[in-house]
């Protein structure tokens, strides 16, 4: 592609006014974009352990948190970069997981620790504008418009309108951008990035917004993760489109460099050389966990970030703007959706390589590298009462250092067999599974009966089994309303202490002095008129989500009245009896 003159150029630092309300230069929010008593509706919806979602409203109030003062060498002068690291659902628990899990398994000292541990600078205070508890779409609206929205939310405001994202408002001032996750690339936390749809769920709509067709045009320079489905047509093997558009031949066509492989991605030389754009699909959906991932098949999130960082670097290197990267430890929260402590250490560890990489290249160059999480899953415990006596105080990270898979591909084995049941079914769990993959030799009687009771999704008996052995406990399989930790590169000091999330949205855009709100406005403008480019209303969506909890057999009526609250936080309405998950 030919380079386009800056659309929005980043503003002169001269026009920039040091004396507003809170001391920092931003532009001011335009009425419509305030905080307002909006009332909207949204779903949070997680693939296989969350049937529907909490359907929600608030009223948010407007209430300005106190900002630090002044710092006249911020933003710094010259050419920048920015690297925002999501820790997708990892909460300070996880860092003790994987800190004392290494320690124990690699022998190291009760003083070694993580890269991370060595950049933490703060926390993060994750609640959305319907629920306490956030999801990852409502989660990476804070970091992408710097502003709170409705769970399910894709770049949009509780009135329905789309919000600038700090990735396209980087772009049009003459960034390059990147997007490089271990999920589906259409998944919530990039798609907040490159997208703006009503619900978190329409990926085909996100998918090819992400490829350019929407009012703005083609944005991210550079995707790198799974999701091939979504860009595939419905008549072909592996797509899970519902129409029959073919996005990987449409996004060749607008020049993309196209990619599916290990040996697509090998012939990618680690970015150099690397012509943008780039579109990487590595995976139909998710790329499987650190633990189970063979690297001939899949390449690793570090690997990705990686060719990003060179592909990025070189195509700015003459230029006065450089570029904002998005990399997201994607599947950290999935480990805890399944509560597997094993999994979900390795991604952290994965995670953890990534971040030492990409500081590494940040310390070189005018960069800055800022990494959170949108939200805790799991609710992980770092210990676990098994009986009515009083507990011991440990937990047991060596059988954690047993288990050489996740519950998920023991789950999936499981459900590929076909052999004869009773003994030699037994047989089959015992060895092939429990101690081939786990290491566990000691499961109980009852333990293999209900393995057998919930055949078609036994990963979280899998994942129970492990979690009791190491005495790890865990509170739900959905999110947590925990605080989570910001880490920081050197230039980050404004994120010091506890912050509003948005605060975090509002810093990146910041950094790179570029004005988001600008890009609503643009985004308002040339999407008037343009049907339906948001995907469907938000009324059309949520009878279609009743309708599918009806089909899928939830029970009791389900009613608008009781499900939906449109003016306040989603209040108390007896939902301790609701239902029984196990
Ligand atoms: C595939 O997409 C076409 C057009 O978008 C649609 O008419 C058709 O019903 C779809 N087929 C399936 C099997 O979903
Ligand atoms: C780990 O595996 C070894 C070898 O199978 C076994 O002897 C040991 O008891 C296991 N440790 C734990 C904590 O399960
Ligand atoms: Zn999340």
């Amino acid at each position: 592609m030919a380079s386009t003159e800056p659309l929005l150029s980043a503003r002169p630092s001269s026009e920039i006014s040091h004396d507003n309300e809170d001391g920092y230069a931003r532009t001011p929010k335009k009425p419509a974009e305030k905080r307002g008593d909006w009332i909207k509706i949204g779903l949070g919806v997680w693939a296989s352990v969350v049937t529907i979602g909490a359907i929600l409203a608030i009223v948010v109030c407007s209430t300005r948190m106190p900002r630090p003062t002044d710092d006249p060498s911020f933003p710094p002068k010259g050419k920048r970069n920015v690297v925002f690291m999501v820790s997708d659902g990892m909460g300070p628990a996880s860092l003790h997981l994987t800190r004392s899990y290494r320690q124990h398994v690699v022998g190291l000292p009760w003083g070694d620790t993580l890269t991370l541990d060595k950049h933490l600078i703060g926390s993060s205070r994750t609640r959305s504008s319907s629920s306490l508890v956030t999801d990852s779409a409502a989660g990476a609206t804070a970091f992408s418009c710097g502003l709170k929205s409705y769970n399910g939310a894709i770049s949009v405001l509780p009135d329905g309108s789309p919000c600038g994202t700090v990735l396209e408002a980087a772009k049009l001032a003459g960034y390059k951008t990147g997007l490089v996750v271990t999920t589906r690339i259409t998944d919530a936390t990039p798609a907040c990035f490159s997208a703006h749809v009503n619900l978190r769920s329409e990926e085909d709509r996100i998918a090819e917004q992400q490829l350019g067709d929407y009012p703005l045009g083609q944005m991210v320079d550079l995707m790198l993760g799974g999701g091939r489905c979504h860009f595939l047509p419905n008549t072909t093997e592996g797509s899970c489109r519902a129409d029959d558009r073919d996005l990987v031949k449409e996004a060749k066509k607008k020049g993309f460099h196209y990619a599916e492989s290990r040996n697509d991605f090998d012939k990618l030389k680690k970015g150099k050389g690397l012509k943008l754009p780039v579109l990487g699909l590595f995976a139909s959906t998710d790329i499987p966990y650190e633990i189970d991932r063979k690297d001939v098949d899949y390449p690793s999130l570090d690997e990705m970030a990686e060719v990003a960082l060179n592909a990025l670097e070189e195509a700015t290197k003459d230029s006065e703007q450089g570029f904002f990267l998005m990399v997201e430890g994607s599947r950290i929260d999935h480990a805890g959706h399944g509560n597997d402590p094993a999994a979900q250490v390795h991604e952290v560890l994965g995670y953890d390589k990534t971040f030492k990489r990409i500081l590494e290249w940040v310390e070189k160059h005018d960069a800055v590298l800022v990494s959170t999480s949108d939200h805790e899953t799991g609710g992980l415990a770092m210990a676990r009462q098994l009986h009515e006596t009083y507990p011991e105080y440990l937990w047991y990270p060596q059988v954690l250092g047993n288990a050489s898979h996740s519950s998920e591909y023991l789950a999936a084995r499981y459900r590929e067999y076909t052999g004869t049941g009773g003994k030699k079914e037994d047989e089959f769990l015992k060895t092939e599974l429990l101690k081939k993959g786990f290491g566990v030799e000691d499961v109980s009687e009852e333990e293999i009966e209900k393995l057998k009771a919930h055949k078609a999704g036994a990963d979280w008996v899998f994942a129970d089994i492990i979690s009791r052995r190491a005495q790890i406990g865990w509170s739900t399989h959905g999110h947590s309303g925990v605080d989570v930790n910001i880490y920081g590169s050197k230039g980050t000091d404004r994120l010091r202490g506890n912050h509003e999330n948005t605060e975090i949205g509002e810093f990146l855009a910041d950094y790179l002095e570029v004005d988001v709100h600008a890009v609503t406005k643009i985004l308002k403008e040339k999407g008037v008129g343009k049907q339906d480019w948001m995907g469907k209303g938000l009324e059309e969506l949520q009878f279609e989500a009743l309708a599918q909890a009806e089909a899928e057999g939830q029970p009791g009526k389900v009613d608008l009245g009781e499900h939906f609250h449109k003016d306040q936080i989603d209040t108390y309405h007896g939902d301790f009896r609701k239902r029984c998950l196990h």
